[in-house]
């Protein structure tokens, strides 16, 4: 029989040398496969007498147990490479933006109106919605503005071509006609805000004739101005990111509030900056006020039963004020510069929790 250690030398050094797991495989295979040299060698142990089988099986053990446990460590080093291997070549740098369109930035407008649903979502608002294109009835009529109504003229509107009827569509100037669509879609309570855009022949530094607002509307029963109030002021604090925020309510007028009032916030200008809550100037942001026992006929409502507040704010307009950008006009220029300096990554998702502008 062969000499044991020179057995043990033509056996393990194909172990040692196996540069991947199936050569190692292969080195196992030739010694303790079914027709392996040792398994061989282990099946001819019956034929030699007692005292030779003793010795020569032991020897064999041996050699199968130092085998076992080099394969064993071959094995975990070929394995640990090829990890090692793997993770080198599949590393991703997490540094790097997730794509590279992601380098773009959200518009501040877009930002705040999260913000908003944020805010008021946390209130228990759920959001509504209205064709940017509407009718008359919608934006005039129902908010008790009938045709004639000198109101009308308040808000210098874009109307579309006369159709064959003689009537015109326009583009809403308000984001109240949103009111009159949510009341006539359900029975009340309701408790909503309506962002969008609303359009306006109208154009210098507050002003562009494409704008934003969001309109608020809360009914039900024994509602009052203090709940306006409250709900103002907690928005305002929310937004703002401030324990107080220097509000001032003055008494106004709308055809579909009584009474109603305008809400202007407390700032600074100073060398093309805004300064939200201190100085002497005042920002006008929103109209609001109960609304009219005549809107509510108009949709059905029993104004002796169901009672409520409504608000429209100017979405730029806060926006200008929270992150101080003097001009209103740059916020629809599309100028990418303007844009990477005062937009939001992607990933700055609004939330009450961790602060919402971090
Ligand atoms: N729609 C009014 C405007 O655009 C704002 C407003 C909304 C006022 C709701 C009162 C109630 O000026």
């Amino acid at each position: 029989m062969q000499d044991i250690a020179e057995l043990e030398g033509e056996l393990l050094s194909p172990v040692a040398a196996a540069g991947d797991l199936e050569a190692l495989e292969a080195a196992r295979i030739a010694a303790l496969g079914k027709k392996g040299r040792l398994t061989l060698l282990m099946k001819g142990l019956g034929a030699l007498d007692a005292e030779e089988r003793k010795n020569v099986a032991s020897a064999l053990n041996g050699l199968k147990d130092r085998l076992g446990a080099a394969l064993l460590d071959r094995r975990q080093a070929l394995e640990a490479v090829a990890l090692e291997r793997s993770l080198e070549a599949e590393r991703i740098d997490i540094t790097l933006p997730a794509r590279p369109e992601s380098s773009g930035r959200i518009h501040p407008v877009s930002q705040v109106m999260d913000e908003i649903a944020e805010i008021f979502g946390a209130m228990g608002f759920t959001i509504a919605e209205g064709p940017d294109i509407e009718d008359d009835f919608h934006n005039f009529t129902a908010l008790n503005m009938p045709p004639e109504h000198p109101a009308r003229q308040m808000q210098d509107t874009f109307y579309l071509r006369p159709r064959p009827d003689g009537s015109r569509k326009l583009l809403r100037t308000h984001t109240s006609p949103v009111q009159i669509r949510t009341m006539e879609s359900r029975p009340p309570p309701y408790r909503i805000i309506a962002p969008g855009r609303t359009f306006r022949v109208d154009s210098d530094q507050t002003h562009t004739p494409m704008f934003h607002q969001v309109e608020g509307l809360v009914i039900d029963r024994g509602i009052h101005m203090g709940h306006l109030k409250g709900v103002l002021e907690a928005f305002a604090r929310a937004f703002f990111e401030v324990e107080a925020v220097k509000m001032r309510f003055r008494p106004s007028y709308f055809p579909f509030t009584e009474p109603s009032a305008e809400v202007d916030i407390g700032c600074l200008r100073q060398g093309g900056e805004l300064r939200i809550g201190e100085g002497q100037d005042w920002l006008e942001i929103l109209g609001c006020g109960m609304v009219h026992p005549r809107v509510l006929r108009h949709v059905g409502l029993d104004p002796e039963e169901w009672q409520g507040f409504a608000f429209g704010m100017g979405i730029d307009r806060i926006a200008m004020l929270k992150y101080g950008i003097p001009d209103l006009r740059d916020f629809f220029e599309a100028d990418l510069r303007w844009l990477r300096h005062y937009g939001f990554a992607a990933f700055d998702v609004p939330g009450l929790s961790g602060g919402l502008s971090r």
